[in-house]
């Protein structure tokens, strides 16, 4: 397969993304990726609004793509391909990302690759560390939160995931409980460091159940009626906030610690070769890495954890996974539509509720 230059768009969420690669699948070079978060557009509302949202990446994402284009250091004339998040997202961002991406194929007459933005998160550690299928792949951000056994470019199974909450969202919503400054994920791992994880009688939930899915908003719950006990007597102490941050943060990774034990139970069989990938902002947590890397080892199985930049929202992996995706698939033609929910495992029994940033899928 000979080299490829792919524009990539991504606005699902509320970070508009364009980005440029080149290569092929399994060796794959950034040329440039710009993300333009719309944090403080939101943060009045305690959480993404969709109209405000869509507007954004309506007024970004030329602005957005001229850029990634200006630092790859090359035009339109260049690009090969154009690929787009088609879902699963907020559909007025999805469609605004679409839209764009269906004027600059029509216009140069590129193929139009539509991609699911699961399929990108999946296969970045393809991207970042040219890791061997089939690895087990942890989701966790503000939206997301499953297990994949990643075999193929489009071969995806779903193993479990939240029935609720996604544990970003649980952060966020935490540390707007005990007063703590958004995003929540940072202010509660830094203040956890201070504060006796064992005061506080807190839920590990489903630990019970078998398999592989899990609740984050009943360990929300319990946070605020642990609050709430404390006002009753007078104000949350800086020693109080730290200690539920401590407290929550320690059942997350018990959480997710166990959980990934019994996915790397059904995934082992599979390989000799064993990886586990995280991806999503959550896997920036210190706490939760290290549970992590201990039943990774457990299990003989590599961990990795892409940089950041790539394990957050952008549009470097939805580029990359049309070049992943490009032999085994025709491109979009103009019909291509954007869609609110698009399960990667279509065998999957679906996933109830929608998060503040859309749907989990
Ligand atoms: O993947 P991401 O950047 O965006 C979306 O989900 O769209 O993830 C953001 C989420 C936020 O909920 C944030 O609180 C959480 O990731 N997060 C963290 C940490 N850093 C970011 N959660 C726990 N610990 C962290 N250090
Ligand atoms: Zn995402």
């Amino acid at each position: 397969m000979t080299s490829l230059t792919i524009l990539g768009i991504e606005s699902s969420c509320d970070d508009t993304a364009a980005a440029v690669l080149r290569g092929q699948a399994g060796a794959a070079h950034v040329r440039s990726s710009v993300v333009m978060g719309q944090t403080a557009l939101h943060a009045d509302f305690g959480g993404v609004v969709p109209e405000i949202a869509a507007r954004a990446h309506a007024e970004k994402l030329d602005i957005c793509v001229a850029q990634a284009l200006d630092e790859a250091g090359l035009g339109l004339d260049q690009i090969d391909a154009v690929a787009v998040t088609a879902g699963p997202g907020l559909i007025g961002g999805v469609v605004s990302g679409v839209m764009c991406a269906k004027g600059i194929a029509l216009a140069r007459g590129l193929p139009l690759y539509g991609v699911n933005h699961l399929a990108g998160h999946a296969l970045t550690p393809r991207l970042t560390d040219g890791v061997a299928f089939p690895y087990l792949m942890l989701l966790v951000s503000g939206g997301h939160c499953q297990f994949l056994v990643v075999s193929g470019p489009d071969a995806f199974q779903r193993l479990g995931g939240t029935i609720d909450d996604a544990p970003g969202e649980a952060f966020d919503k935490v540390a707007r409980l005990i007063a703590l400054p958004q995003p929540g994920g940072p202010s509660i791992e830094a203040l956890a460091k201070q504060g006796d994880a064992k005061r506080f009688k807190l839920p590990r939930p489903l630990l019970d159940r078998e398999g592989c899915d899990m609740s984050f908003s009943g360990l929300k719950t319990a946070v605020l009626r642990q609050r709430d006990q404390l006002l009753v007597d007078g104000t949350l102490s800086a020693k109080d906030q730290a200690d539920l941050a401590a407290g929550f943060q320690a059942a997350v990774v018990d959480v997710l610690a166990e959980k990934t034990r019994r996915a790397l139970a059904l995934y082992a069989p599979l390989t000799e070769t064993r990886s586990i990938c995280v991806a999503g902002g959550v896997a920036a947590n210190m706490a939760i890495r290290t549970g992590l890397e201990t039943v990774a080892s457990d299990f003989e199985a590599k961990f990795i954890a892409p940089p950041l930049a790539l394990c957050t929202d952008n549009a470097a992996m939805i580029a990359y996974a049309a070049l992943e995706q490009m032999g085994t698939r025709e491109p979009d033609g103009m019909d291509l539509s954007a869609r609110p929910r698009w399960p990667l495992d279509q065998r999957a029994p679906a996933m109830l509720g929608s998060g503040k940033k859309g749907a989990k899928a």
